[in-house]
């Protein structure tokens, strides 16, 4: 996507062919700056502080910190090591140990001579996995934005609701429940996206509404709780979210916040679809019940960062000294809720088979293929 017009991804190989280049996301949205990682733990800071977020995202990053970890030292030990400080960094994505076991299969059986190469060529080729996917995710998404468009008065916008950012911050490139956005957009299709704030990191009102805003797309950011009112008005066409972790029978993790919007769509007939990469699906894991959730710091949750009015950037508490806080990151919506998981290879339906049809060789074993 663009930044101030210029075509940008969120992570890069740097120049001199080893260190790796982000956007520092927790600066967004009132900085746009860059870090560059040069160590295994630069990569595993970046992603444990949120500086590079989002489950594709992650992965990817993953997979170059194990480049960096290589470049250092490329022993068994090494590798385990570096395997092992990567994966627990942040607990709810899958696509986090996808990518990892990824870079083990093609560095493991090398001579130690070949595996940085063999890895920094792994980890490119996963970040363009990623926004192929991520394409083919737009493509099979427009259809379905296209189809309620059709039913719609002459003038009037789709509506659709997103929480968090799974948009192109939280990917390579494109995003997910963003690439049927922005295919639709491109395309000149009229639409409109109510853009979940997403307390307490507030990935919605500081991310999306950044990067749809750097799009040219029409969007207007409302608080968590809105988004039922909404929907009880006929002002949400549809709902598209990401997620962190599909599970094998089609439960879906993704940021704490997206299980009450599935059950006000539920309740409103609003059509409830996720972007789903396969990367994101975890056929080693039947019922969502069993994802881990990350609990984060409370001071996440007591505290509120922006700008001030003369241009500083301040934290403030928000609320009462002393009292206690509670941070989940994640939430499971139940596959019943769920309308379709938009993947690379089409709409699916959230059940087993739905899923083990449409990807029967990651139902044996970790492998990703592109569309058809
Ligand atoms: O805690 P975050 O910001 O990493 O959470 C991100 C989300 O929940 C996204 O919806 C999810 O990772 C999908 S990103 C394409």
């Amino acid at each position: 996507m663009k930044v101030n017009g210029k075509p940008t991804r969120t992570i890069w190989l740097e120049s001199d062919g080893s260190t790796v280049g982000v956007i520092d996301q927790t600066a967004l949205p009132h900085r746009f700056a860059t870090l560059k990682l040069a160590t295994l733990d630069d990569a595993a800071r970046a992603i444990a502080t949120m500086q590079v977020r989002g489950a594709p995202l992650i992965g990817a990053a993953a997979a170059y910190g194990m480049c960096l970890a290589l470049r250092a030292d490329a022993s068994d030990e090494a590798i385990d090591r570096a395997y092992a400080v990567l994966l627990k960094t942040r607990p709810t994505a899958i696509n986090l140990k996808w990518a990892l076991d990824m870079m083990v299969a093609v560095i493991r059986n090398r001579p130690r001579s070949e595996r940085a190469a063999a890895a920094y060529k792994r980890a490119a080729e996963i970040c363009d996995e990623d926004v192929a996917i991520n394409q083919a995710i737009g493509r099979h998404g427009l259809k379905l934005i296209e189809d309620i468009a059709a039913k719609k008065k002459p003038g009037e916008p789709v509506n659709v609701l997103t929480h968090c950012n799974a948009g192109w911050l939280a990917t390579v490139d494109v995003g997910t429940a963003t690439g049927p956005i922005y295919a639709a957009h491109d395309k000149g299709v009229k639409l409109h996206v109510w853009v979940d704030e997403t307390r307490p990191r507030n990935q919605g009102a500081s991310l999306t509404a950044w990067e749809l805003g750097q799009h040219g797309v029409p969007h207007t950011v409302i608080a968590d709780n809105t988004g039922g009112h909404l929907m009880q008005h006929g002002m949400v066409d549809m709902v598209i979210t990401g997620t962190d972790r599909v599970s094998a029978q089609g439960d879906v993790c993704n940021k704490i916040g997206t299980y009450l919007k599935a059950l006000a769509a539920k309740d409103n007939n609003v059509p409830f679809y996720i972007g789903a990469p396969s990367p994101s699906i975890d056929f080693a894991l039947n019922d969502g019940a069993a994802i881990p959730i990350e609990q984060r710091g409370g001071e996440e949750q007591a505290t509120m960062t922006g700008r001030t009015a003369d241009g500083r950037i301040e934290t403030v508490t928000v609320i009462p000294e002393g009292s206690p806080v509670a941070n989940y990151g994640f939430d499971v919506t139940p596959a019943r809720l769920v309308t379709g998981l938009i993947t690379e290879r089409g709409v699916l339906p959230a059940t087993r088979d739905g899923l083990a049809r449409a990807f029967p060789e990651r139902v044996n074993g970790l492998r990703v293929g592109v569309g058809r």
